[in-house]
């Protein structure tokens, strides 16, 4: 656990130019740095690294971050990780933070856990190279198989005997808990105060995690009637079985960022076949669906992955069902079957290296091909069956996340079929606003199943504030937004707002107390929010909010201590500028004019820096956290290419965003407001409309009266005529 306070160090020290330049060579364009994108195969330099926003950016691939994440992924460390690697390059000491009881409690459990697990495959490897039976039973069958004793060791396989406790008296005996062990699954509890082993008679894959630490294990009965092939370890604190890992990561990772692509296999022997046979970047979904988190961690090592699965029913299927999941991750996704009646083990093991590599080669297929052969086999001149075909590959485009990639894949769509491209696109449009619809109601189900629950836990006792003028917060009103489709929007833009500018001063602020204050935006914000009891309905956003709120109180701090080094530092060069201007054949007025024009040269220069640094403060922790949702988000807002709306002036000055934000703020809530309250008032003619019984009619059109008149003055305000009937 690394203290907060040495995060912060770290995350303020690191420079983004110079941390990047240890792995890519850098050319100085304008303000900027530009190179090689590291993340695919770049030929121009696409790869934009600002020190001023301290955030690399590819306009090629689109992957973009912060010192922190690039470290992350181009290193495929963790956060920690990256962390302490970017401490080791600045030479800034890590401070252990000392945990909470319960952390500490959780992370010994963890290393315990881990620790017995690494005793336990160990322990198995033990059996099956220096025993009798392990020889016999276990090794015989690795060899049969055709596993070299390299590739054994390799992936750390082993035996567990058949004796009904041999590994739950080793492990007592070392003074092992056996409640860790019942949790770990290798043991189980005989109710007599003892134990037996789990896996017992079987050969052992032990599953480790990203970094090599054993998680979990996979136990293959030799028995061909038993009832179950593989025992798999239940989840536990250290295993989640959708999530943790993938089968052979830990062993396949290099070769998958070397290669920059990964093979996903069915099953641990695919893998270890493979492998032995020189595709390394290999690994396994062990026989269970992709899961997001799965796709997730195999994202951070390469965007292009190919299934490789038997040519059989079940082996179609299962690809045809990573498609659309891979897809919708941003994935390049290959698919390659194997003649029928193979796997990629029985395969591998069959044919030398060069013809796996020639079978790839001829049988790799992007996912439209292999739909398009799936679904027309033998039945090219079926109208009807073609275009189901054509509407099943429209839906898989549709998930592609990047326009990019959907236009090129339309367009191989209409080669391959025949038909318009245009209408293609048309087509993946539709079902592009289907799936939003679908995805925003899912997610309006859960915001409503949310309120609800926190409705039914909280008593409504507290006092709202209420401002003259401003909209009321008493029930009719309470700004809860049930559409959240054009919520997200206007929440997507605020939210942007506070990640680029969210500590930038934007006015001063009369209080309760009769106090006036500067407020930042993030502050503002929170101000309007609270008047009018609204918050966010997308959990990141709202995230992003509070870690906003949170750092007000560290800014604040910070800000007086930049302040006054700017302040001295500029003074020093002020003076040191006045003390340089030579009088000789100037007028006295010459002379003030002239030290006037140098100190409001440093006054300026005073501002900016501080403005720098009120910019930069709340971007870079956002971009630089370690929840990967926070940081993921934040750079997307904080890197899109569009600023918020260009204004030329008659001078021809373009307003930068920042310099319009006592503008852009406002308007951002106004329109957010106006959104949730077109939402309220359908909401209230609907229930007149469905003659609900329930609810009092004369309440329900007082409501709207007050509905519409806040909604004209937000017009107003806003800039557009609204009629009210
Ligand atoms: N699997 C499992 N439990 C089962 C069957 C399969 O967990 N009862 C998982 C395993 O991870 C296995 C994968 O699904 O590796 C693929 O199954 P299969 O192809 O049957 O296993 P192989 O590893 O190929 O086994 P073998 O070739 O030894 O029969
Ligand atoms: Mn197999």
């Amino acid at each position: 656990m690394i203290d907060q306070n040495t995060v912060q160090q770290i995350i303020d020290t690191a420079d983004v130019v110079d941390v990047v330049s240890d792995f890519v060579t850098l050319r100085r364009r304008g303000s900027n740095w530009v190179g090689l994108c590291p993340f695919h195969n770049d030929r121009t330099p696409s790869f934009n690294v600002s020190r001023a926003k301290q955030i690399f950016k590819c306009f090629s691939c689109g992957e973009a971050g912060s010192a922190v994440s690039f470290v992350m992924k181009h290193e495929q460390m963790t956060y920690p990780e990256a962390l302490r690697y970017l401490a080791a390059k600045y030479h800034i000491e890590i401070k252990e933070r000392e945990q909470t009881d319960e952390e500490r409690a959780a992370q010994t459990e963890r290393e315990s856990m881990l620790i017995v697990n690494e005793w336990a495959c160990r322990w198995m490897e033990e059996q099956l190279w220096h025993t009798t039976d392990g020889q016999e039973i276990g090794l015989s069958y690795f060899r049969e198989r055709g596993f070299t004793d390299a590739t054994i060791r390799k992936f750390r396989l082993g035996y567990s005997p058949e004796d009904r406790t041999a590994l739950y008296k080793a492990a007592t005996q070392q003074g092992y808990n056996r409640d860790l062990l019942f949790k770990l699954g290798l043991c189980k509890d005989d109710q007599h105060g003892g134990g037996y082993d789990f896996y017992r008679g079987r050969v052992m894959f032990p599953i480790l995690n990203v970094a090599g630490k054993v998680i979990a294990f996979g136990g293959r009965t030799l028995k061909k009637d038993d009832h179950a092939k593989y025992f798999n370890s239940p989840d536990s604190i250290i295993y989640d079985k959708s999530s943790s890992t993938m089968y052979g990561l830990y062993q396949a990772k290099r070769a998958i960022a070397k290669q920059g692509k990964c093979f996903i296999v069915e099953g641990y022997a695919d893998v270890i076949s493979m492998h032995q046979a020189g595709f390394e970047n290999v690994i396994a979904s062990s026989g269970t669906a992709l899961t997001d988190g799965h796709i997730h961690l195999l994202h951070r090592f390469t965007e292009n992955v190919t299934e490789l699965f038997d040519g059989d029913a079940a082996g179609i299927r299962a690809a045809l069902k990573g498609i659309d999941k891979l897809l919708s991750h941003g994935l390049n996704i290959k698919v390659l079957l194997l003649p029928d009646g193979d796997d990629p083990d029985s395969y591998s093991r069959k044919h030398s290296s060069s013809e796996i590599q020639h079978y790839i080669d001829e049988h790799e297929s992007d996912f439209i091909q292999f739909k398009t052969r799936i679904l027309l086999d033998g039945v090219q001149d079926d109208p009807i069956k073609q275009s189901q075909a054509i509407a099943d590959v429209v839906r898989s485009i549709a998930v592609i996340p990047s326009e990019i990639t959907r236009s090129v894949y339309a367009k191989e769509c209409s080669r391959l079929f025949g038909v318009s491209e245009q209408m293609l696109l048309r087509e993946i449009k539709k079902r592009i606003d289907a799936n939003k619809d679908e995805e925003f109601k899912q997610r309006e189900r859960e915001q409503r199943r949310q309120e609800a629950q926190a409705a039914a836990q909280e008593p409504h006792d507290t006092p709202q504030p209420v401002v003259p003028g401003q909209m009321s917060t008493e029930s009719p009103t309470a700004l809860v937004a049930p559409n959240v489709s054009a919520t997200y929007r206007e929440e997507r833009v605020v939210t942007e707002l506070v990640a680029r500018y969210g500590m930038c001063y934007l006015c001063d602020t009369e209080y309760e107390d009769g106090a006036v204050r500067p407020t930042t935006v993030v502050e503002h914000i929170y101000n309007e929010m609270t008047l009018d009891d609204m918050s966010f309905t997308d959990p990141t956003f709202s995230r992003i909010f509070s870690i906003a709120l949170e750092n007000l109180e560290p800014f604040y701090n910070d800000l007086a201590r930049v302040e006054q080094e700017v302040a001295v530092h500029n003074k020093e060069l002020c003076d040191k500028e006045l003390k340089g201007v030579d009088p000789v054949g100037k007028s006295v007025d010459q002379i003030e004019n002239e030290e006037k024009r140098i100190r409001s040269k440093y006054d300026l220069r005073c501002v900016d820096q501080v403005n720098d640094f009120r910019q930069l403060y709340l971007e870079r922790r956002l971009c630089s956290h370690p929840d990967d949702r926070v940081r993921e988000i934040s750079t997307r807002l904080v890197t899109e290419q569009y600023q918020l709306s260009k204004i030329h002036t008659q001078y021809a000055h373009v307003l930068t965003d920042f310099e319009r934000l006592p503008v852009l703020v406002p308007a951002a809530l106004n329109n957010w407001k106006n959104i949730i309250i077109g939402q309220r008032i359908d909401e209230l003619n609907q229930q007149i409309k469905d003659g609900n019984t329930q609810v009092d009619v004369a309440t329900v059109l007082k409501d709207l009266q007050e509905l519409y008149r806040v909604r004209t003055k937000l017009a107003k305000l806003i800039g557009e005529r609204v009629v009210n009937p």
